[in-house]
């Protein structure tokens, strides 16, 4: 099933890639200040949890159908999941599919105190990701952390090769599993989408201004119709 599209060295297969999607809202500058607004008033109306560690319900889209910027935000990641599930499908879809993006979970966490999020998945959804809303003292870059700096507030994403360090055996020729993690560094509009399935965490915060990100989950749904079959050969 797995196809490479290029390979340097005809006789060496790279298989199964990890496919996750990093941008930025353009217009960020305008949608975020009205959604720390309306973040900041549910939580004080909500109060369903430690303010330093608040997450909310995850009907935000249902309960604001209204508001202009929240669903500005939405139509966003819709497209930001459809670009990455086209190009991780690319192999799979066909031409013309039609496709529906279902954002069937889509919630705020305000976070500050050293408050994290531990190692975790995501269930029911093919596509998970972050909107980082207000990054503030996160770190923002790996050059921070190569300085030396202990993260701050970053989300660390663990792929595969991760299982198999742990008690496995270790010299020069599986050197290339120490490259079992990847960080996405926030910042104000920043986007990432990964595959729901993907162990990651979110690292203490802590700073003068409060972390503030949005989180999803979404279904995507071939508007024709689709018997998902146990089983790639075809
Ligand atoms: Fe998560």
């Amino acid at each position: 099933m797995a196809k490479n599209k290029t390979r340097a060295n005809p006789n060496i297969h790279q298989l199964w890639p990890t496919t996750v999607l990093s941008k930025r809202f353009a217009h960020h500058q305008k949608v975020n200040p009205a959604l720390l607004d309306l973040f900041y008033q549910h939580r004080e109306n909500e109060r369903r949890a430690s303010a330093k560690s608040y997450a909310s319900n995850d009907d935000l889209l249902e309960k604001y159908q209204e508001h202009t910027e929240l669903q500005e935000l939405a139509n966003f990641i819709r497209a930001g999941v459809f670009e990455i599930a086209k190009e991780a499908n690319a192999n799979c879809w066909q031409q013309d599919d039609k496709v529906k993006i279902n954002l069937t979970g889509l919630w705020f966490q305000i976070t500050n105190g050293h408050a994290f999020h531990e190692t975790h998945t995501h269930g029911n959804c093919s596509w998970s990701g972050v909107y980082y809303v207000r990054a503030g003292d996160s770190t923002s870059s790996p050059d921070l952390l190569q300085q030396g700096n202990e993260p701050n507030g970053i989300t660390r994403f663990y792929g595969p090769h991760m299982e198999h360090m742990a008690g496995g055996h270790g010299d020069y020729g599986n050197y290339y599993l120490h490259d079992s993690s990847w960080d996405s560094y926030p910042n104000d509009g920043g986007l990432t989408i990964f595959p729901a399935h993907l162990k990651h965490m979110a690292f203490p915060y802590n700073g003068e201004e409060d972390r503030v990100i949005v989180s999803f989950h979404a279904q995507v749904i071939n508007a024709k119709g689709f018997k998902y079959g146990y089983g790639m050969a075809n």
